[in-house]
């Protein structure tokens, strides 16, 4: 099979397996009489790679990743009468992290009450305190941390240590007020050590940052950091190469920066942080 031919199909089967469907037959062509309702695909001679889906799927690009898993030997094609779909598999608990109910926004105290002395995922045993958020529940501003360090897990506040005093400092400089703001964190715990967050730990509480921003609904968020682009983006480029954009999420404008404490640790990437701000002090200028 031509290397071209075999990546495109390895990405189909990586696309099919991403929608759930995972059970495959293989179909002689050669003597086959078209399938009812699929009319319009035209079998390939025998011995020649199938290079297009039958469905109207958009082109999927070949992807690296999905090579490996390609089986080797003639072609095989999914079934395109009888399909097995599953639905794919929640990114968090439905019976421990409730979505927000259909019946208009929540309050943040809503949200923080249903949060409840959370034991959603492991890093329930070793934080002393879960920061949920702090500040203004009308606030235009929302700041997205990856999750609670050491000061922030004994005061149970956001961003009073050492992050937090540059992140306080920088709003000074463009005169932004820290208590207009509302500022949270991806996950509500403190990872032991301060590592990032693993993923089960996001996936658990992801849904209650979701809420908090849709109780908020700010005119615009801003992610520090790659924990927060990803979870509330899901953009996975480095930061250093998509901060200082806007994105769109929900409706609702995103600005992705470096995290206060990668300045902390590259003292020279100050300016960057800096120039993201005064980005955001110009936008909360615009009139909504
Ligand atoms: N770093 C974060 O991401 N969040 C905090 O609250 C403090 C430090």
């Amino acid at each position: 099979m031509e290397e071209t031919t075999r990546k495109e199909l390895a990405a189909w089967l990586e696309f099919y397996q991403e929608l759930g469907i995972e059970s495959f037959y293989r179909r002689d062509f050669s003597n086959a009489a078209p399938l009812a309702g699929h009319g319009k695909f035209k079998a390939p001679p025998a011995e020649m790679p199938v290079q297009k889906a039958p469905s109207p799927m958009p082109a999927m690009p070949a992807r690296k990743s999905a090579a490996s898993s390609v089986p080797a030997g003639p072609p095989v094609i999914a079934p395109p009468a009888v399909q097995t779909i599953r639905p794919p598999a929640p990114t968090f608990n439905l019976f421990e992290a409730a979505p927000a109910p259909l019946s208009g926004p929540e309050t943040l105290e809503q949200i923080r009450q249903d949060l409840g002395d959370c034991r959603r995922c492991k890093l329930a045993p070793t934080r002393k305190t879960i920061v949920f958020g702090e500040g203004n529940s009308h606030a235009e501003l929302m700041f997205i941390g990856e999750g609670p360090g050491a000061d922030e897990d004994e005061q149970g506040l956001p961003f009073v240590g050492r992050a937090g005093k540059l992140l306080n400092r920088m709003m000074d400089a463009v005169g932004l007020k820290r208590a207009d703001a509302y500022i949270c964190n991806v996950v509500k715990c403190r990872p032991p050590g301060n590592r990032t967050p693993e993923k089960d730990e996001v996936d658990a509480c992801s849904p209650f940052l979701y809420r908090q921003i849709e109780s908020l609904k700010p005119r615009l968020i801003c992610c520090l950091g790659a924990p927060a682009v990803r979870t509330v983006l899901g953009i996975k480029e480095g930061i250093t190469k998509i901060r200082g954009r806007f994105y769109d999420f929900a409706g609702t404008k995103a600005l992705a920066t470096v995290h206060p404490a990668y300045v902390l640790r590259n003292p020279r990437e100050e300016k960057i942080l800096r120039e993201d701000f005064e980005k955001i002090r110009d936008f909360l200028r615009e009139a909504p």
